[in-house]
């Protein structure tokens, strides 16, 4: 794959906090690193209050070397694209060492690149070139768990019960005469039970380990000061690389209440799954222990020590937001992901409320709030929005799915949801592949499915693949650009050509043009920096508030909603009259009426 330069015109030049290019990048030769001194001058820029955050899922990004899972190299040969985009940073999903067992997020090694992705030496080429861009590079970080087929966990088999090596992990005996039973009652976010039993060196039935996860996902035990060291280490061998900042996985789970209680879940309601990794996590014993919250106060500490400004973004699906803004007091985490923003459904009044809600939660605590509608864990927007009950985290959608979402009703909702939480004040993270309107993948065939979480439901929850399929570059190619030889872990579906980037570039009212203008504008006029400002005077269905000098109106209902005069900024669809149809919105300039 060669390498896409973009037009010197095109690259993003109104940011002030845009880095200049590589010239400035060195290789540190005691470290034999590359450094960037360039970040010691933007210390203090806490460039994440208003930064536009493009998740890449790498498996499913680009693929360099043809064998139909996205890589590294792939990764930098497109860096391009998303600088003309407009984005300020790019988190990446694990690509270290790992047997891929839960697509990477089981990591067997922290320090190192998996050979599918490339090696260190694709990192930091892909991080120079990223920085040359002007972009900032957030890396994942899987403090919950490892990999079973980490060192650290091979050795803890090996060393037997009692051993210091397995007091690393959450080694119990089992109840029961035999210890034949878990030891408690705890089920796995992807279904079954939480623990599995080992067996001896000599045969005979062992412990069991606790996976909150899969079985191949063993949980570290945090209250063991010989594991928080470990990863002391792994934070400086990344900061010392030159990233940005974490995406922190599971920040919600890492400490269990002592002994290890059963759960017995409260009655549930419609649609509510008892081991999600949502919901009010205030009664279980696994989530959102008070005790997390002096790990992220070491981290922040240690993120201080290097130059620049280095941030943590909490993965912890916390619920209220009043909670999780205890993420990111001013002494732990920078940002948490807004997943209460994301669960809501299509509706002016409850997206309101929910704005509000994160506005006063975070503020409080002096945090920006961040907004996310897509990830590589949920049902693509475009697709979720356009159903009444969408199905809960981690279930998905399939063949056997009713009903199916409407796909040109989702995509208008997607297109009105993202052009309005691009206009909120904070920081927004965009999915790959949401800039182009991709909906999710329905029609996957059960032999393709990867999800641990379909397997271990027996094929009840189809799980997370329909959002992870290789995104599209070019239509009428191979794997549509994705690679050359037209390999795909997942496969794509047939009728794709429309949503490729080539068939958008460029094109009035494609998505990706409305994501290009949005993100150019919400930048020009420093609305990541703003506030809202309420205007009243507009029904339940519709969300109207004034950022800056830009009004925002968006229409959840059914009725046209007339607009006020002025200039339109950008717009969810072509605006003909002064109205506003139902499920669009649009960012205007207000300009005072006058008398003939
Ligand atoms: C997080 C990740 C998800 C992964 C799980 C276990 O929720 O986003 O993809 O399966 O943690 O690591």
């Amino acid at each position: 794959m060669t390498l896409e330069s973009a037009p010197e015109s095109e690259l993003p030049t109104n940011d002030p906090l845009t880095r200049t290019p590589a010239e400035g990048l060195v290789i540190d030769p005691v470290l034999d690193l590359i450094v960037d001194p360039l970040a010691e001058s933007n210390k203090g820029s806490e460039w994440w209050r208003s930064a536009v955050i493009y998740q890449i899922y790498p498996r499913s990004f680009a693929d360099s070397d043809g064998d139909g899972v996205g890589d590294l190299a792939g990764i930098t040969s497109r860096l391009p694209s998303l600088a003309t985009l407009g984005i300020d940073a790019i988190w990446l999903s694990p690509f270290f060492t790992s047997p891929q067992r839960d697509a990477g997020y089981d990591v067997a090694d922290y320090c190192d690149v998996d050979p599918i992705f490339g090696t260190l030496e694709d990192f930091d080429r892909l991080e120079q070139e990223a920085h040359r861009l002007g972009l900032r590079v957030i890396v994942d970080l899987v403090p919950n768990h490892t990999s079973s087929d980490h060192r650290w966990f091979t050795a803890a088999l090996a060393a037997g019960a009692g051993s210091p090596e397995r007091a690393r992990y959450m080694f119990r005996d089992g109840k029961g005469n035999n210890g034949e039973l878990p030891p408690n009652n705890w089920q796995s976010v992807f279904g079954g039970e939480a623990w599995t039993r080992t067996t001896d060196p000599d045969g005979r039935p062992g412990q069991w380990y606790l996976h909150l996860f899969d079985s191949s996902q063993p949980d570290l035990d945090w209250s063991n000061e010989w594991v928080r060291e470990q990863f002391r280490e792994i934070l400086r061998f990344w900061l010392r690389r030159g990233v940005d900042g974490f995406r922190v996985d599971v920040a919600h789970g890492m400490i269990k209440v002592e002994g290890l209680p059963d759960y017995f879940a409260p009655t549930l309601e419609d649609g509510e799954d008892a081991n999600s990794m949502g919901g009010d996590a205030a009664a279980v014993p696994y989530w959102a222990q008070p005790g997390v919250h002096e790990i992220y106060r070491d981290w922040h500490q240690l993120l201080e020590e290097f130059d620049g400004d280095r941030v943590l973004c909490a993965e912890a699906w916390v619920q209220p937001l009043s909670k999780l803004a205890n993420w990111v007091r001013p002494d732990e985490m920078h940002q948490a992901f807004n997943f209460s923003y994301l669960e809501t459904p299509w509706s002016g009044n409850e997206i309101r409320a929910i704005v509000d809600e994160s506005i006063e939660a975070f503020s409080g605590v002096g945090a920006p709030s961040t907004w996310v509608l897509s990830n590589h864990d949920v049902i693509r927007h475009t697709s979720r929005l356009a159903l009444d009950s969408p199905p809960p985290q981690g279930a998905g959608l399939g063949p056997l799915s009713e009903p199916k979402p409407d796909e040109a009703l989702g995509l208008a909702r997607a297109r009105a949801a993202s052009l309005l939480m691009l206009a909120l004040p904070g920081s927004a993270y965009v999915y790959q592949g949401e800039e182009l309107g991709l909906p999710e993948v329905i029609n996957l065939p059960d032999a393709s499915r990867q999800d641990p979480t379909f397997f271990r439901h027996n094929g009840e929850k189809y799980g997370r693949d329909g959002c992870r399929v290789p995104i599209p570059w070019e239509a009428g190619t191979p794997a549509y650009g994705f690679n050359s030889t037209g390999e795909s872990w997942l496969p794509q579906p047939s009728d794709w050509d429309d949503y490729a980037r080539s068939s958008q570039e460029g094109v009035p009212g494609s998505t990706l043009s409305l994501y290009t203008a949005a993100l150019r504008e919400r930048r020009a006029r420093g609305l990541g920096l703003g506030s809202v400002e309420w205007l009243e005077g507009y029904g339940d269905d519709v969300v109207a508030f004034r950022n800056g000098d830009v009004v925002v109106i968006a229409n959840t209902g059914q009725v046209a909603v007339e607009l006020p005069v002025g200039d339109i900024v950008v717009s969810s669809v072509a605006l003909s009259e002064a109205a506003l149809p139902a499920d669009t919105t649009v960012w205007l300039i207000p300009r005072p009426e006058y008398d003939d």
